[in-house]
């Protein structure tokens, strides 16, 4: 019985994720949590021939509570999206609080489910909800993750072009570290599964490496006003939550890059900080996960020089984003 929580689900990334979640067999209940529109969303959703029983809730009536009580896993995406010409960091003003506010509710009514926050800035609304966990006395950092997954499939879909076979892309596996948003999104190419071609030039992996950083801008420019990824990161937010699910029904040997406490893995963790020459508390390494969520976080191998200096660059910004989450709990009351 696995009873998954979408916070937002009747927006651009909740309305297709909520779908997808609906179609996996392993779900057998799918709670809707929305400030608008989820009674419809959850009708429409009620009706596909798959087992998990769909619900919708609405801030009334203690919905949000109703929602997540039981709850095994809760995916959040709810907030306002950029768009052209802002940062992710420009959406905290909003986000901040609605992601402490959903926080507040989970810490409550779901302490010991998985929670996997989709809401930018992703860098520091993780820290927010450890934050607010912690005030409230639940916090267990192997349980919070930052879905930093739509970096990783945009890494295979654009090494599958480069190679100029798009079949591959399934196949494609590039760890991207870091953190999410611009020069913080590392991709080790070096570690692809599938190598660029011999002779690709430091130009052409430039261009690469820009694209997958820059890859949400993309979306944005191309949506013109209308928002930012949606799709796309409704299937890698449902990608990342299967595996959360298939981990923690004992699946071995599940890793994925994402954004952790890395007190989640002390000895891991540590490990990392050393690897990466700076004392952060959150980072996006490939994480091993396991039935309580982080079983353990992985070293990040044989890195070059070139990727070893891409870290060095994404750290300032790392570190500030997640102060500015950090402070954020602490100030408030
Ligand atoms: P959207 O505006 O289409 O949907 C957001 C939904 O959140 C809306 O339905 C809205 O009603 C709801 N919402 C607002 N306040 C709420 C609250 N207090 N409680 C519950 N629901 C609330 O936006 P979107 O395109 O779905 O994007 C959502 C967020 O996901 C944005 O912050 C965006 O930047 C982020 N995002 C992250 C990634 C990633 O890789 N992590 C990728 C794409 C988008
Ligand atoms: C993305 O990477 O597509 C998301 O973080 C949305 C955005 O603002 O770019």
């Amino acid at each position: 019985m696995v009873k998954a929580v979408v916070l937002g689900a009747a927006g651009g990334i909740g309305q297709p994720l909520s779908l997808l979640l609906k179609t996996n067999p392993s779900i057998t209940e799918l709670s809707l949590y929305d400030i608008v529109n989820t009674p419809g969303v959850a009708a429409d959703l009620s009706h596909i021939d798959t087992p998990a029983k769909v619900a919708g809730y609405l801030p009334p009536d203690d919905g949000l509570k109703k929602a997540l009580t039981g709850a095994d896993i809760v995916i959040i995406p709810a907030g306002v999206p950029r768009k052209p010409g802002m940062t992710r960091d420009d959406l905290f003003k909003i986000n901040a609080g609605i992601v402490r506010d959903l926080a507040k509710g989970i810490a409550e009514a779901a302490p010991k489910a998985f929670v996997l926050v989709i809401s930018n800035p992703v860098n520091s609304t993780v820290p927010i909800v450890a934050e607010v966990f912690k005030k409230a006395g639940v916090f267990d950092p192997k349980k919070i993750f930052g879905v930093t997954t739509l970096d990783v499939v945009r890494a295979s879909t654009f090494v599958s072009e480069v190679l100029g076979d798009l079949s591959l892309a399934p196949k494609v596996t590039v760890p991207v570290v870091g953190g999410h948003s611009g020069v913080t999104i590392v991709p080790l190419l070096s570690q692809s599964s599938h190598p660029l071609p011999s002779g690709f030039s430091q130009e052409s992996l430039d261009k690469l490496i820009n694209r997958i950083q820059f890859g949400g801008d993309e979306v944005v420019k191309a949506k013109d006003g209308a928002g930012s990824a949606t799709l796309s990161m409704a299937y890698a937010g449902a990608e990342f939550a299967y595996k959360i699910i298939r981990a923690a029904k004992g699946e071995k040997g599940i890793v994925a890059p994402t954004f952790v406490n890395l007190a989640a893995d002390k000895e891991g963790g540590d490990a990392l900080k050393k690897e990466i020459g700076r004392d952060l508390d959150y980072f996006s390494a490939p994480v091993e996960l396991g039935t309580e969520g982080v079983a353990k976080i992985n070293s990040l191998g044989k890195i070059t020089e070139h990727e070893a200096s891409l870290i060095k660059a994404a750290v300032p910004e790392l570190a500030t984003n997640i102060e500015k989450g950090v402070s954020f709990i602490e100030s408030s009351k």
